[in-house]
């Protein structure tokens, strides 16, 4: 009689394999730890059972990540990164390509939607304090992919080589120009010109299409590995891993798969009906998401009344513009500018409150927390608009924009808010952090 051969049986996502499935699987996990990886950050990845609303911002984050990509590859195949012929091969991709218009307004209404999505997993983490001890490095690689996200964004604007792409361009190169020594060299080595031109398309190219997507998908990846490794946080910052069973697994926690797999689809499916509405019936979004003035070609002779930057950057263009310039020089604004979109950074070691979540924080840290919120976004606002926007005060005032005085004092508050941290958030009063999450 012939010995009975018994194959190994693996468990997978969908239940235990056999046959030759299982051999397959065996062949592979034996040369590469494929099951492996999905029970470490999957299957056995136990995340706190009580994510809420602001948790599901980072798998939207992702997704939104890869819809950039895929479209992006689909507009590479027919854009032409030529300065004579840039715009032109942008509008024979709206309206010649089959279903051009659908990528490219995929690709414009994205960018949007991953810095409304980028900004609300970034107030998730200032609510909750994500930032915080041992989340450090998972929020500093989350500002460096911040940082790249504005850079693709700066380098993807100009692409269309419409007139908003080439004097936005312009003048945020030209910024470059005032710091002391090294800044005329510095602008002109950025454009690779003595102004904007083909070469500076050529490069700028590179950097959307390649390089900086490079790096992004680096730290992303960085930014996970640090999250899986320390634990995800939860809206009442307790440490789930402190309260184990005797199998090790956290008490308040639950298998990432399926549960957390299921109501990211969930959350996927919401934004894409809201992405959809937008991309269909409103894909310019009033001038916010796509600048009228950007279906004009990029005229190098003829100066637009008002520059604007896209609304994701007009806080910073808001505080930089609110900074006088000093000895006929704008480099105080430019260092205020660059200071504002990095002081970020510095959270995990302003914040010296005993509690991680709002929840459990005192009057002073959520005033500072709203006056903050509210100070980012007239700043956006302000940023979007010309100064004069409000008229002047009178004579006896020093005949200043409005505008300008509300933008200085919203930068005072941003600023403030990081700079007082450390004072505010040690006296303020806190309640008593529960043991085990309240859900
Ligand atoms: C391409 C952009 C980004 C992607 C794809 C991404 C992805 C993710 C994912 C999937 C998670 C776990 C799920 C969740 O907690 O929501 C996460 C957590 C986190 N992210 Fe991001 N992220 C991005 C940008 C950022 C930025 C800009 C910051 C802050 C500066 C940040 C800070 C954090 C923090 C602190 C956590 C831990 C949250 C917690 O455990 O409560 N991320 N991120």
């Amino acid at each position: 009689m012939a010995a009975t051969h018994k194959e190994p049986v693996v468990v997978t996502c969908i239940g235990p394999l056999n046959g030759p499935a299982s051999s397959l699987l065996t062949w592979v996990e034996q040369r590469f730890p494929m099951m492996e990886n999905w029970r470490n950050h999957l299957a056995e990845y136990y995340a706190p059972k009580n994510f809420n609303f602001w948790y599901y911002f980072g798998s939207l984050a992702m997704f939104v990540l890869v819809l950039q990509i895929v479209t992006g590859i689909f507009l590479t195949m027919h854009y032409k990164p030529d300065a004579s012929q840039a715009f032109a091969s942008v509008e024979y991709i709206m309206r010649e390509v089959p279903f051009g218009w659908l990528v490219r307004y995929m690709h414009s209404t994205g960018a949007s939607a991953f810095f409304i999505v980028v900004y609300l997993h970034m107030l998730r983490g200032l609510l909750y304090g994500s930032y915080r001890q041992p989340r450090e490095l998972i929020w500093i690689f989350g500002m460096l992919i911040y940082l790249c996200l504005m850079a693709e964004a700066f380098f993807g604007y100009l692409l269309p080589w419409g007139q908003m792409s080439y004097w936005g361009a312009q003048v945020i190169v030209n910024l470059f120009t005032s710091i002391p020594f090294i800044g005329p060299d510095l602008s002109l080595w950025i454009r690779g010109d003595y102004v904007v031109s083909d070469a500076t398309l050529n490069r700028f190219f590179a950097f959307h299409v390649i390089a900086i997507p490079l790096v992004l998908l680096g730290l992303v990846t960085a930014h996970l590995l640090a999250l899986h490794e320390v634990g995800s946080n939860n809206p009442d910052g307790i440490e789930i891993n402190d309260h184990k069973d005797a199998k090790g697994r956290p008490l308040d926690g639950i298998p990432f798969h399926p549960y957390y797999i299921v109501k990211d689809a969930y959350g996927v499916v919401v934004f894409l009906i809201v992405f959809a509405t937008i991309l269909f019936f409103m894909p310019e979004m009033g001038g916010y998401f796509l600048e009228y003035n950007n279906f004009i070609p990029a005229d190098p002779l003829k100066t637009p009344t008002h520059i604007a930057p896209v609304w994701y950057f007009t806080p910073y263009y808001s505080i930089l513009r609110a900074v006088p310039p000093m000895f006929n020089s704008q480099f105080p604004g430019v260092a205020v500018f660059g200071i504002a979109s990095v002081i970020m950074i510095l959270l995990p070691w302003l914040d010296r409150s005993p509690v991680k979540s709002i929840r459990y924080k005192g009057p002073i840290f959520k005033s500072a927390l709203t006056v903050f919120i509210v100070a980012f976004l007239v700043l956006g606002y302000l940023g979007t608009v010309p100064t004069s926007e409000w008229g002047q005060f009178g004579e006896w005032l020093g005949g200043v924009d409005r505008a300008t005085v509300v933008a200085r004092i919203c930068s005072v508050a941003y600023f403030a808010f990081f700079i007082l941290m450390p004072w505010y958030s040690a006296i303020d009063k806190t309640k008593v952090v529960p043991q085990r999450v309240t859900g």
